[in-house]
């Protein structure tokens, strides 16, 4: 059960996001990049993460016309990365569009269903929805569109698991109550346990005072 772990490097100075690195193990967790990284230290911090032998998530939760989605997956995928997020509320096109972006590469797309920190009364405000009535319907269209996978929180993964096709990332795991800007969380056992084939952890692993202690933990509390 290697691998299921994924740290998420959300730091936009490339000592503290190469520092981060350095004390994680390949062999325990895969790396996520995002739009803090990426967009203030590009793509050295790729390289780097690559070289020193992990597998990169590319976490761009990318939103626009099919046409531009494709043409920047194609780009981003001549980089060494595993798997690219788009936004499932792009459409049916975006997602075939992303899709076609990837063919003849092994890197997989995930789709976002509903960011991990909103709420009910957010999506409510925005869709009309609840949060689990946003991720059915996005999760129908997901699985219609035949994408590699989601993200979604943890809580929603009954639902993902009603449709065997479908890969999971689950981010929005905590080790213990906390008070930050998620709001469904869950450990990373738990969220393992109902099916998750990934967990993404951010700042209880990168902002914990011996990072590769904690992971090692997370990681044997999860085999
Ligand atoms: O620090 P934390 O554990 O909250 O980090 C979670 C990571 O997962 C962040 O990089 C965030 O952008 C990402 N993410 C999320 N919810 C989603 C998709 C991605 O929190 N639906």
């Amino acid at each position: 059960m290697s691998k299921k772990i994924i740290v998420a490097v959300d730091e936009a100075k490339q000592n503290a996001a190469k520092d981060i690195i350095n004390q994680l193990d390949p062999n325990k967790c895969m790396i996520k990049i995002g739009s803090v990284a990426f967009n203030s230290i590009g793509h050295g911090i790729i390289s780097y993460s690559s070289q020193k032998g992990f597998d990169i998530f590319l976490d761009l939760k990318l939103h626009d016309i099919p046409n531009t989605v494709k043409k920047s997956i194609k780009g981003l995928s001549l980089l060494p990365v595993k798997m690219i997020t788009i936004h499932t509320s792009g459409g049916k096109d975006m997602i075939l569009a992303a899709k076609d972006a990837v063919v003849g590469t092994d890197i997989k797309v995930f789709g976002v269903t509903a960011l991990t920190s909103l709420s009910d009364s957010d999506t409510s405000n925005i869709f009309q929805r609840t949060i689990s009535q946003q991720v059915s319907v996005m999760l129908d269209l997901a699985e219609s569109v035949g994408i590699d996978g989601v993200v979604c929180s943890p809580h929603e993964l009954e639902l993902v698991k009603k449709r065997p096709s479908l890969l999971s990332i689950t981010p929005g795991i905590r080790l213990e109550n906390s008070n930050d800007d998620q709001k469904r969380v869950m450990t990373p056992k738990k969220a393992i346990e109902l099916g998750a084939d990934y967990i993404v952890i951010g700042r209880p692993i990168t902002e914990s005072k011996d990072i590769s202690k904690l992971l090692e933990e997370i990681y044997l509390s999860i085999q």
